[in-house]
This record gives C-alpha cells, sequence and structure tokens, in this order.
C-alpha cells in the first residue's frame, strides 16, 4: 500500500517535472544568453570571438517600387526591400534545451549591427523602420527593412522621353574596412531582376528593365571598404510625353504649313503668330521638365528651337511678301498720280497762251472740247476743231496709256516675283521640315 503511494508520488512529480520543462519561454532563451538590454558585450563590438574574424553580411535588394524619379534635380526615390544577413558568434543554444525554440525575435538596440549605408542617399530616413532584428539558435540575425531612399542619379536627358536611366545604389560600411566586414551580394543579377520584376508595385511612368549586381572596392585613407553596387536600368513611356509634347508642336507645325493656303496676307500674318505663341507656351512645360545643367543638348530641345525658327522663317517670309506687295501697289499709285502733275503743268500752259492747248490731264475730252469752243469760236472753222480733237486724243493716249500698261505690267511682275518666292518658300520650308523630322526621330530611335 505504502510503496503504491510512492508510486503514484512518484508519477505526478514526474508528470509535473514533465509540464514544467515544456513550459519554456523565449525569455529563457535570452536569459541563458544573457541578452537584457544594456549588455555592452551584445551592442558595442562586432560578434567575432577572434577580432581577425571578418563578419561576413549577406546583402539584399528587392527593388518594389519606383516613387519618383526627379530629372530636375536629378533625384530617383526607389522602393527597396532590404536585408542583411551575419553570423553573431556569440549567440548559439540548443534548441532540444528549450523545448525546441529556434528562432527568436529581438529589438534592435539588443545587438550589434552592421553600420551599412547607401551612398548615393541624400536624405535621411524619416519613417518607422523595421524594429527587430529575427535570430537562429545557430547564431545567424537578419535585419530587414522597407526602405524609402531618396537618392542622387545622374540622368541623361539627352534622348527625353524615348530615354532610358540607369540609377546606382551602392550600400558600404561607414567605419568597418573590408577586414572586419566582408559584404556578400546574397543574390546575383538575373534573381535580383527576377524578384524585382515579381514583385514591383509601383513605378510611375518608367518601365523596370533589370538590375544588376557588382562587388566593388573603395580606397579611403589606406583601408578597403567592400561595397555593392546595384544599377538599376528603367525606361521611361514616352507616350504621355509624346501625346503632351511633341504631338501638339507637330500639329502647329502643320497648321503652319496649312497657312501658306491662306489667301489674306493680314490673317495669315495673325495666324502665324499665334501659332508661334502656342509654341512658346509649350516651351514653358519643357523648362519644368528638364535640368537646367545638362551636357548635351537635349533633343527634344533641338526639336524645338528648330521648329520655333522654321515657323519664324515663315513668318518672316510672310512679311516680306506683304511688304513686296505694298511697295509695289505703292509705285503703282505714284504712277496714277503723275498725270495729275502733268495736268497742272498744262493749266500754266493755258494761261500762256489760249491757242496752245496742251490737255493731257484726265480730264474728260468733253470738257475741253467745250473749252476750245468758248476760247476760239470765231477763228477756228470745224476742220480746225476735228483736227485739234485728234491731236488731243493723241497726246491723251500718248501720256495716259503708257502710265496705267505700266502701272499694270508692274503690279503683275511683283505679283509674279511673290508667287516664285512663296512657291519655292513653300517647297524649300517642305523639304527642309521633313529631312529635319525624320532626322530627329531616327536620333531619337537610336539605341
Ligand atoms: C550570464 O551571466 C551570469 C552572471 O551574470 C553568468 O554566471 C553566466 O555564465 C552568463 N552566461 C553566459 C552564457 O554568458
Ligand atoms: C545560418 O547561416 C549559415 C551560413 O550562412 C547557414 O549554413 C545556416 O543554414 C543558417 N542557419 C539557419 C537556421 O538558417
Ligand atoms: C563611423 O564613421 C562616422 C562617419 O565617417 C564617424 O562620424 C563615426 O565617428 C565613426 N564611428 C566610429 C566608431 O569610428
Ligand atoms: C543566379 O542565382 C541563381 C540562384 O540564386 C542561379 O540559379 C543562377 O545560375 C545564378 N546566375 C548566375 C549568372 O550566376
Ligand atoms: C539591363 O538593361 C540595360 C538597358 O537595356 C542593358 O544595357 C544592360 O546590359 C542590362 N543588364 C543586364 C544585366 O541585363
Amino acid at each position: 500500500m505504502n510503496s503504491f503511494l510512492v508510486c503514484v508520488t512518484c508519477l505526478l512529480f514526474l508528470i509535473d517535472g514533465a509540464f514544467l520543462e515544456r513550459a519554456c519561454s523565449k525569455q529563457d532563451v535570452l536569459d541563458y544568453l544573457n541578452l537584457t538590454k544594456g549588455n555592452e558585450k551584445f551592442t558595442t563590438c562586432r560578434p567575432a570571438l577572434d577580432w581577425t574574424h571578418p563578419t561576413i553580411v549577406y546583402f539584399d535588394i528587392y527593388l518594389y517600387g519606383i516613387l519618383s524619379m526627379i530629372e530636375k534635380s536629378q533625384i530617383f526615390v526607389p522602393l527597396l526591400w532590404i536585408s542583411a544577413r551575419w553570423y553573431n558568434e556569440r549567440i548559439s543554444w540548443d534548441p532540444k534545451d528549450f523545448c525546441g525554440i529556434k528562432k527568436v525575435i529581438l529589438p534592435k538596440e539588443l545587438l550589434w549591427k552592421p553600420d551599412l549605408y547607401v551612398v548615393e542617399a541624400v536624405e535621411k530616413e524619416d519613417g518607422p523602420l523595421n524594429p527587430y532584428l529575427y535570430i537562429t539558435h545557430d547564431g545567424n540575425v537578419t535585419m530587414e527593412d522597407d526602405h524609402k531612399i531618396v537618392s542622387t542619379c545622374t540622368m541623361n536627358v539627352h534622348k527625353f522621353p524615348f530615354d532610358t536611366q540607369t540609377c546606382h545604389i551602392t550600400v558600404s560600411s561607414i567605419n568597418h574596412s573590408d577586414k572586419e566586414i566582408k559584404l556578400v551580394p546574397a543574390s546575383n543579377s538575373s534573381k535580383a531582376t527576377q524578384v524585382a520584376r515579381e514583385s514591383i508595385l509601383t513605378q510611375g511612368e518608367w518601365e523596370f528593365l533589370n538590375i544588376s549586381v557588382s562587388k566593388e572596392k573603395d580606397i579611403y585613407e589606406g583601408q578597403t571598404y567592400d561595397r555593392i553596387k546595384y544599377t538599376i536600368s528603367v525606361r521611361r513611356m514616352p507616350l504621355m510625353h509624346f501625346i503632351n509634347f511633341q504631338l501638339p508642336i507637330l500639329f502647329f507645325l502643320i497648321v503652319d504649313l496649312a497657312s501658306f493656303f491662306i489667301p489674306d496676307r493680314g490673317e495669315k500674318l495673325c495666324f502665324k503668330v499665334t501659332v508661334l505663341l502656342g509654341i512658346s507656351v509649350l516651351m514653358l512645360i519643357l523648362n519644368d521638365i528638364l535640368p537646367s545643367k545638362s551636357h548635351r543638348c537635349p533633343l527634344i530641345a533641338t526639336y524645338v528651337i528648330v521648329i520655333f525658327s522654321f515657323m519664324l522663317l515663315s513668318l518672316l517670309e510672310t512679311i516680306l511678301v506683304i511688304y513686296l506687295i505694298n511697295m509695289s501697289s505703292e509705285q503703282d499709285t505714284k504712277r496714277v498720280q503723275r498725270p495729275e502733275d502733268l495736268s497742272s503743268e498744262t493749266d500754266k500752259c493755258k494761261g500762256n497762251s489760249s491757242d496752245q492747248i496742251c490737255y493731257s490731264g484726265v480730264e474728260a475730252p468733253l470738257e475741253s472740247l467745250m473749252l476750245k469752243e468758248i476760247y476760239s469760236k470765231e477763228k477756228m472753222n470745224d476742220m480746225h476743231l476735228l483736227q485739234l480733237i485728234l491731236e488731243e486724243l493723241q497726246t491723251i493716249k500718248q501720256t495716259l496709256v503708257p502710265h496705267a500698261l505700266n502701272a499694270q505690267t508692274g503690279q503683275k511682275y511683283w505679283l509674279g516675283v511673290v508667287k516664285c518666292i512663296n512657291r519655292l518658300f513653300f517647297v524649300v520650308y517642305l523639304l527642309s521640315i521633313s529631312l529635319f523630322l525624320g532626322f530627329m526621330f531616327r536620333e531619337w530611335k537610336v539605341e
């Protein structure tokens, strides 16, 4: 009986013990490791028991978005998921002792972290970062973060808007040379590209092409530092820029070409000036996009400026034509006016002698006839009168008709010249514009 009781208590103790042993928390792991806040053993020094052992940091970047890309200020803002993994030689526990706990999650402040930074970053991170580290029983520590990195990127807008940009994200340690921290890219170019393609959420007007990963060394003050360089290639999707900018300019150009067929020259002038104003408004938009400092003149600037100059030339041609026509018509009016001057001379003649009548004005011959009748009714017979009329008519013919003819041929001549200039200009204009546009689009297409 007694032995039976002892056995039962024994069993109860055993069961109790088994239950006690199974109920273990992650705190037990931390207690075992002495991992407490303020334990400088874990926070200050690189976790290598032998200081000549470099800490190998496996580093990885996944691009999951392109937030913006500002050509004007050469700023590139990618969304990156960054992960770094290293081995902490001070941490290890046997999962069997802790009910199979293989992994704990700890606040970042408790452990040492590599001092990684992005070389191109221009702004400190202000969003909340992941406050935890992931620690495995064999001492692997993983740090994962979402970053919105505001970085510089030298953009080449020569081919805007058909351009491809490559921006770099270079990661390095600030204080540890490659003898202390070895940076190793965890995934190669093809994997990084594939992952980015699968996970990209937003890319705005950009189309993600690829990421290439390369390892570099940076020598600074006699020490070499490991660097991992990610080169992100993106291509602009040009449709909206084409519709918003190049197409309207092309339309303006076509309208300008069509204005050659407007018959009224004054209206034509107004029209061309309006078209030029329209283009200058579009040029303001361009000013907002392109960086003010550029090594090569962007093709789009050449495009706008050359088309603007073409239109300016056609405007000047219209002005020239108007000037020529005005000049010729002025000459004509002068010529028409000249006979009146002559008639005033004839007044003088009239005063000198009543016999000698030197009519050559525009006045009707009927008037002169009446005058003659008044002056020389008695003196002259009919024959003489008729002869006078004949002479008079001849003088009128000689003085008037050649001028009128001259005026008409003069104006005709000038009109011909203007027509010729117009046609020639139109052909040259059309030809040079087609050549220029062909050249432009070929330049844009060339990789
Ligand atoms: C933790 O610290 C205690 C004393 O504070 C020490 O006895 C123990 O050995 C330490 N454990 C480890 C794993 O360093
Ligand atoms: C820890 O890292 C080492 C080397 O990188 C690896 O072989 C091991 O599988 C990792 N441990 C775990 C639990 O992932
Ligand atoms: C690490 O580098 C930064 C910048 O170069 C410097 O300000 C800081 O003092 C360095 N820290 C140590 C521990 O050397
Ligand atoms: C990149 O890594 C993957 C596995 O991560 C591998 O299958 C592939 O062969 C690697 N490619 C190159 C070019 O090294
Ligand atoms: C990435 O794309 C760019 C542009 O198309 C190309 O020049 C480069 O060779 C590509 N890189 C890789 C690793 O495929």
